[in-house]
Formats: structure tokens, sequence, C-alpha cells
């Protein structure tokens, strides 16, 4: 399937808002404040908010939609969205997206192709503008792909940010880096959703040689052959059950005259499928599973993400690939697999395969020179109970290094919340035959799948990131339509710059 479309063109703006010729002017309204705020807009449209205030149609709520026309003939605009964005002293950076999520998503459903949304929060900044204007390209996306019928939606074709005073330099840059990561978060989602028998592991490999090859960047892709003399057997493992093989994408980042340094290493669990294999998966709900290598996506795209942003430290990125399948070739519970870096596992469930794809990715990653490790991958139905939809699991080792990566998480708006570690649970992948077992039970299954981890991680700064929970949206939102959210690349690509390292 084709790449995504091309990224609207965009640009900051600011002067006189009856001078712009755009098919919507979108702007925020807060709870807490009257229409004397937007009396300039109001002149334009007739006094419309003003009615729609005083009648109670608009209260600031947020993601409230309010449309009207323009009256003023001397505008070149004639159509304008109000977006509740609810308390001004709750908009943060988060709030932002989505709200500007909201307005993009309302842009796109209506046909508009030129939007204007108006900068006007009390505490507007650069991370700001960056905000808003990844919130309107994700919540424009649609994923149309697959559909004959034209849905009569046309992708964005400008997006202008438009701002009482004229944008700094700072700004400006900022906005371009929110179009460049929200542009490779739409791509992680349309990687996402594709369908299994499209995105194979073989085609999921050729995608990223055309996502991530670039100036700086650098694309190899481990064969069957390649893969046998690593001596990656937990991956193995798991492929051999598909007539699909399995690969492993290699990319590197090297900036220009990299100093010695850290050196980040990227992995992300790529199962283009999981039928559970032999221990199968119930089938309602099983067709999710084409998502199961959102990680991998996520590595991908945040790579590409990385190549254009040129941050000063190498980056390498792992993504193992494969299929996970039953079959008479099939891996059985109980099974006894050698992973690359020596340990014996023993497979009691077939479906617990993401963490062994990665426990030999991480092997790899340190053999490739990564001295920061950082994994992310759709891990565990257990993480999903614990955190549900709202935030994705975060462990790992030292707690210095977890830490950072959720400050950075953070501040690119896609919340992680820790989870303990506590050596006792390590107990729960004893195995009575081999060094480790493949799952440690019920109790606590998104920590014990981190401390199997773990024993990959040869003691170098470490973090897991679980997004099981976040990786999709069952229902469309407010801000954002349903299936894959893309999750990790914004923070993954901001880690190359803002991790403490
Ligand atoms: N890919 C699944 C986890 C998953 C579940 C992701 C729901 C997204 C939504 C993973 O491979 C898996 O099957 N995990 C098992 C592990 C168990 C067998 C120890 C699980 O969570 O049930
Ligand atoms: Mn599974
Ligand atoms: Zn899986």
């Amino acid at each position: 399937m084709p790449l995504a479309a091309d990224d609207p063109t965009t640009r900051c703006t600011s002067g006189a808002l009856a001078a712009l010729d755009a098919d919507l002017i979108c702007a925020p309204v807060f709870t807490d404040e009257g229409p004397e705020n937007l009396r300039g807009l109001d002149a334009a449209l007739g006094g419309s908010i003003g009615r729609a205030r005083a009648s109670g149609e608009i209260t600031g709520k947020t993601y409230e939609l309010f449309f009207t026309d323009v009256t003023d003939p001397t505008w070149r605009t004639r159509r304008v969205l109000l977006v509740g964005a609810g308390a001004s002293e709750r908009y943060d950076t988060t709030r932002a997206r989505t709200v500007a999520g909201a307005a993009g998503m309302a842009a796109r459903d209506r046909r508009a192709r030129r939007v204007v949304f108006v900068c006007r929060a009390p505490g507007e900044s650069p991370e700001m503008a960056q905000a808003a204007v990844e919130g309107i390209l994700l919540g424009a996306f649609r994923d149309t792909r697959f559909k004959s019928e034209d849905s009569g939606s046309a992708p964005l074709k400008a997006v202008d940010l438009f701002f009482r005073q004229d944008a700094q330099s700072q700004t400006r840059a900022a906005v371009e880096r929110g179009v460049l990561l929200a542009g490779c978060s739409n791509i992680a989602r349309e990687l996402s959703n594709e369908p299994g028998n499209l995105l194979t592991p073989r085609v999921f490999a050729d995608r990223a040689r055309e996502l991530v090859s670039g100036p700086h960047t650098t694309v190899e892709v481990l064969d069957e052959q390649a893969i046998a003399s690593q001596g990656m057997g937990l991956l193995q493992g798991v492929a051999q059950g598909s007539v699909e093989p399995p690969r492993v994408i290699v990319m590197r980042y090297e900036p220009e005259n990299a100093a010695p340094g850290p050196v980040l290493g990227l992995v992300g669990k790529g199962v283009t499928f999981d039928s559970g294999g032999i221990s199968i998966k119930p089938a309602d709900g099983m067709e999710r599973m084409k998502r199961d290598m959102a990680g991998g996506g996520a590595v991908v795209c945040a790579m590409r993400a990385i190549g254009r942003l040129t941050p000063s430290i190498r980056v390498i990125g792992v993504v193992p690939t494969a299929e996970n399948m039953p079959g008479g070739r099939a891996i059985r519970p109980g099974d006894v697999l050698t992973a690359a870096n020596g340990k014996r596992v023993e497979v009691l469930n077939t479906d617990a395969e993401g963490r062994l794809i990665l426990g030999d990715a991480l092997t790899l990653a340190q053999r490739l020179g990564a001295t920061h490790l950082v994994d992310i991958a759709t891990l565990t139905g257990a993480c999903v109970v614990a955190l549900g939809h709202h935030a994705s699991g975060l462990l790992g080792a030292p707690a210095a290094w977890v830490e950072s990566v959720r400050q950075v998480a953070d501040r690119a708006g896609e919340r992680m919340w820790p989870l303990p570690m506590f050596e006792e649970y390590a107990e729960q992948l004893q195995s009575e035959t081999a060094d480790l077992t493949n799952t440690g039970g019920r109790p606590g299954g998104a920590i014990t799948a981190g401390m199997f981890l773990k024993t990959f991680s040869g003691g170098l700064p470490w973090a897991h990131l679980d997004i099981a929970g976040t990786a999709w949206y069952e229902t469309t939102q407010p801000f954002h339509t349903k299936g894959a959210t893309g999750v990790g690349v914004r923070t993954l690509a901001a880690l190359a710059f803002e991790a403490a390292w």
C-alpha cells in the first residue's frame, strides 16, 4: 500500500485573520472567558458568539464544537469553528494537542482542506504551538486505503497556525518538529493498521528501508541465514510456525562527526500477526493482533524522524519481525529454545512470543554497540488490565534511566506509568527444565514479562514500554479516529535529544 499522503503545507501566520484565505478558521474557547475576549472575531460573525454564549450553546466544555458563518464580507474565509478547550488554567500541551485534534478531526469530516488554527491560549509557548499542529495532523488522519468507495473526505492541504504576534524562530522550529513528528506518527498508524496478509515481515522490512534510509541513516535487513548466524534461536522459534520467514530490521543513525559517547538502542516488537501459535487465542477480537507490530512500527518511524531531526548522538534501531502462527512446524508448549545470549528458555505458552523475539533483539542491540536500551512492545494483556488505555506501562533499571524516559514521554504527551520490578517476581519464571520459562502466570503478568526481558538487557540501562493498552483506540475519540495511535514515535524520537545519559 502506498505510504501516507504528503503532509499538508504548514505555516505560522499573524496579522489580520480577515486576510487569510482558508476553508475553516478554528479557535479554542475556554469555559472561563466571556465573548468580550473574542470581540474581533465575534464582530465578523455578526455577534453569533455572544448569542451562543448567552443561550448556553457555547460553554467552552472540552471538545464542544460550534460552527458559524462569517458575515463580514471583507473576510476571505467564510466559516469558523469554535472548539471547547475547558478551563484556561488547565490548558497545557496535552490539552492543546487534543483540542487541536478535535479541530483537525472536525475539519476533515466536513471536507475543509485549508485550515487555520488560532493559537490564543493564555500561556502560548513554542511547545504549545508544536502540540497544536501535532493535534491537527493526528486528528485529521483517516485510513481509507482499503475502501474502494470514496468516503468523500479529503486530506488536509494547508494548515496555518495563527498567532497574535509574529511567531519567533523558536516557535517556527517547534511547529516544524511537530509536523514531522505527527507525520511520522501517522505513518506508524498506517503500518499498524495494515492487515497481516499484506504487511508480512518481509514487506515490513522493505517498508523500513523506504522510510528510514537517508543521508545519515542506513537500513540493513537480516534474513534467515543472518538470523541463524547471530544465534537468535528465540526469534527462529517464534517464526517457525509460519510460512513467512522472519527478518530483523537494523537501522543506524550516525550524526556527522559523531563523538564517542552514548549510543541509544531502540528495540521494537514486530509481530505482524499474533494468532497465539499452538496456545491459540480466542477468535473474538483476534483481528486486532495485526497491530502486534506497533512497537516495531514506532521504532521504524522514530528512526525516520531522528534521521531528519539530526540529534548529535548515535542511535541504533532493531526490529525483530515474525508472524506467530500455529502449524505442523510450530513450537510446542514445553519446547526449549536457545537464545542469542546462550540462555535456554522453556516455552510454556507460545502466545508469550513478544518477549522471546525481544530478548534476542536486545542481545543484538548490545552486539551492535548500544549503551542505553529502550524497548517498546504490545506485550501483555495484563498491562491493559493494570493501566487501562490511558498510560503505557514503564519498567526497567536503573531507576534514574527509567525516570528519565518517563519525563521525556511526559513532555512528548505520551503518558507512561511505572510498574515495580522487585526481585521476587523473577521466581515466577523459574523453569524445571531450562534456565527460565517464558511465562510467569497471571499474577503481575506485565511485570514478569518485564523481568523476562531484563535477563537480556546485559546490565545496561534499559527501559521497557508496554503499549498493549495504548497502541490503538477501540472507539473513535473526539480528537482521534479509532485504530492505531502511533504511540511511542514522539517519545523515542525525543529521547535522542532529551534523555539524561
Ligand atoms: N500481543 C499479545 C499481548 C496483547 C494483548 C497486546 C492485548 C495487545 C492487546 C501478547 O503476545 C500476548 O499474547 N501476551 C499474553 C502473554 C501470556 C500468554 C503470558 C497475554 O497477555 O495474554
Ligand atoms: Mn501473543
Ligand atoms: Zn503478541
